[in-house]
């Protein structure tokens, strides 16, 4: 469903991802784990168009969508959810949730009635979103962030969800709650690539796992072969 081939990109003269390679199957949970700094939410950008990578191929559902507009990614099919939860504070729950269907629905008639089922969808995952839906966004706790902006990944129906480190700054039994989303997310078919510090807590979720050093993929494998992988082990699994 994802193929990123030889992917090059960077800031301005500095070059972070130097030939990235990772494939994605439809209804697979893949995890891309690497130390700070490695590449991984590079990747991502690179990936969702945020960043225009400078060489390499990006194919969504058999597509070329490298060098596109995110806003043209993101209606192929792909949701990207953002380091740090990036979230619209000013608005409320339920328009932050809306606007994740923006780019797929009709805009004006029929807007909202389109939205309603995914609306519905996402309240039922996530109870406490309905709870607070006229509550401005940025006043939610860390956690309630984080299920928003998974919540706005979701509303789009992307064909392929990338998640960037959702449990960085909650608390444990918070992180768990993320985790079994991802898990229930898993039960239900979603395509996703997640990047996590929590690297264990990944390799339980993940069909298929990566791990970046400096720009590329140093190592992949099956969790059970990234566990006895001695290196991985001692670096990322300690
Ligand atoms: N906007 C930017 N301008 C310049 N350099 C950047 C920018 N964003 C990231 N970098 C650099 O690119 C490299 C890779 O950063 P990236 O954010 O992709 O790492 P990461 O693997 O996601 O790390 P972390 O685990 O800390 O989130 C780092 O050296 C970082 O300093
Ligand atoms: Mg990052």
């Amino acid at each position: 469903m994802l193929i990123v081939d030889d992917l090059h990109a960077g800031y301005g003269a500095s070059e972070v991802l130097v030939g990235t390679s990772l494939a994605v199957k439809q209804g697979a949970v893949v995890a891309l784990i690497g130390a700070n700094g490695a590449g991984k939410t590079t990747t991502m950008r690179a990936i969702s168009g945020v960043l225009r990578p400078s060489h390499g191929r990006v194919l969504l559902d058999g597509k070329e969508v490298q060098g596109l507009d995110a806003s043209r990614i993101a209606r192929l099919g792909l949701a990207h959810s953002p380091e740090g939860r990036k979230v619209f504070g000013p608005l409320s729950v339920e328009d932050n949730l809306l606007l994740g269907a923006y780019g797929r629905l009709p805009k004006f008639l029929g807007f909202k009635a389109g939205a309603q089922a995914d609306l519905d969808r996402v309240y039922e995952l996530f109870p406490r979103l309905k709870d607070r839906a006229r509550q401005a966004s940025g006043t939610l706790s860390g956690g309630e962030q984080q299920m928003l902006a998974i919540g706005r990944a979701l509303m789009a129906r992307p064909k392929v969800m990338l998640l960037d480190e959702p449990s960085m700054g909650l608390a444990p039994v918070i992180v768990q709650e993320v985790f079994r989303t991802i898990r229930r997310l898993k039960e239900e078919g979603i395509t996703l690539l997640l990047v996590e510090q929590f690297a264990k807590s990944a390799l339980e979720v993940a069909d298929h796992a990566y791990v970046m050093e400096r720009g590329r993929i140093a190592v992949e494998g099956t969790p059970d072969e990234l566990r006895r992988n001695e290196r991985v082990l001692a670096a990322y699994l300690g």
